[in-house]
């Protein structure tokens, strides 16, 4: 059943034999039982934890032609605090990151983008903070090999002057095979006018936190408009 949505990728060498799963997003080589195997496991996970069945009294905080956000908050019920649990471990698990300890659950208010179909596409973890570091341009140093560790690592130069912020994102997702149809940036804007009552934040006062590589391309592109 879950070769019907398959496509072939056709990438050249890189991925040579490989194949994307239309709806997971999983590359695999088909050709590799192990592959496969590890395939189906996380197919099953993801579909699951991304599937939204909807609540009577959900917080619907914006509307879309492809979706909508809802908002939920730490005093929500069990079963819509579960959900915001279930997706962030697959964005961690995504994002390479193990078992960090949110700073204040009381705190964090989970964003989901939720499409059409009912699937989560899309999530977005806000706190409250009171200062921020900068993150500073790199500086034009030629490509060394170290480069790609360094990238790797997230090792960002940050300026040591805190500055006040006001609303730290400590992650944003969108599912691999949505984005770049402005979702993030759609997440960031709702944010930004949801997350104090009464008023729209400016981009000085929400950070992103330690960005990944695709983070920080999308903070720097967004802070700039
Ligand atoms: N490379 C270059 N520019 C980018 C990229 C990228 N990978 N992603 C976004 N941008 C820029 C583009 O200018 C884009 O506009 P354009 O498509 O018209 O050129 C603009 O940002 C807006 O992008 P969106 O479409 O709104 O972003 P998207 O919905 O694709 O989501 C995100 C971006 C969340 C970073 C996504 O790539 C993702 O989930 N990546 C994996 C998880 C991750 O690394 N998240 C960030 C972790 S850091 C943190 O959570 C604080
Ligand atoms: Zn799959």
């Amino acid at each position: 059943k879950d070769f019907k949505d398959q496509m072939i990728i056709d990438a050249g060498q890189k991925h040579f034999g490989a194949i994307i799963c239309k709806s997971c997003g999983m590359i695999y080589t088909a050709a590799s039982p192990e592959d496969e195997a590890q395939h189906i496991q996380h197919h099953q996970r993801f579909l699951e934890g991304i599937k939204y069945v909807g609540w009577k009294k959900e917080r619907v905080v914006a509307e879309f032609w492809d979706g909508k956000m809802v908002l939920v908050l730490p005093d929500d019920p069990k079963y819509a605090i579960k959900k915001a649990e279930d997706v962030r471990e697959l964005v961690d698990n995504e994002l390479g990151f193990k078992q960090i300890v949110l700073s204040c659950p009381s705190k964090i208010k989970t964003y989901f983008f939720v499409s059409n179909e009912r699937k989560i596409i899309g999530c977005l973890i806000a706190e409250q903070i009171k200062q921020a570091f900068r993150v500073l341009s790199e500086p034009n140093v030629p490509q060394s090999p170290n480069q790609d560790i360094l990238q790797h690592h997230r090792a960002w130069r940050c300026s040591i002057k805190p500055e006040a912020a006001i609303c730290g994102i400590s992650r944003i997702w969108v599912f691999s095979l949505m984005r770049r149809r402005g979702i993030a940036h759609r997440m960031v804007d709702v944010v930004r006018n949801t997350f104090m009552y009464g008023c729209y934040l400016s981009t000085d006062e929400i950070a992103f936190s330690d960005p990944t590589p695709d983070g920080k391309l999308f903070a720097t592109k967004y802070c700039q408009t």
